[in-house]
């Protein structure tokens, strides 16, 4: 089994609640202008947390240690499974290398981009986990 790992990457919003940093695709076509939890594939007997902090250096120019995984998870192929984990930022700020454009966004904002379609539909699956992270107050 291959693995893409994505992470989720929290921070305090000004004024109070917390947000999630979605990243918007520039490719295939299918998903192109579509957000989602930024990241890619895991290397031959890399691990995910190892795969994931080297996509995020790569994609968004951060250090970020990876943490817990996310319950749900989505088999894009027979042989493709797409996971999650946490993040924790540990320096940089984000910016879109690979990606058309980055924003975060609360639950309000999360809950209204997936209403409108506008998550890569695979990402879909861990809204419930999202909007109870960005919930806790
Ligand atoms: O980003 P990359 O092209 O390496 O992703 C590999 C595959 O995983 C693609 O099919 C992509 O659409 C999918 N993917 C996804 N959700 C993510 C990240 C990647 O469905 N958050």
């Amino acid at each position: 089994m291959r693995y893409v790992v994505a992470g989720a990457l929290l921070r305090e919003r000004a004024g109070g609640g917390r947000e999630l940093l979605l990243a918007q695709r520039s490719y295939p076509p299918e998903v192109a202008g579509l957000w989602e939890l930024p990241g890619g594939k895991c290397g031959p007997g890399e691990t995910r947390a190892a795969a994931l902090e080297r996509e995020l250096d790569e994609e968004l120019d951060v250090r970020v240690v990876a943490g817990a995984p996310l319950t749900e998870q989505v088999r894009l192929r027979e042989d493709l499974l797409l996971v999650a984990h946490w993040a924790e930022l540990v320096a940089g700020t984000p910016r879109a290398v690979e990606h058309q454009d980055l924003i975060w966004v609360d639950a309000a904002e999360l809950a209204a981009l997936a209403a409108r379609g506008a998550l890569v539909p695979a990402d879909t699956a861990w809204l419930p986990e999202l909007t109870v992270a960005l919930d806790v107050r």
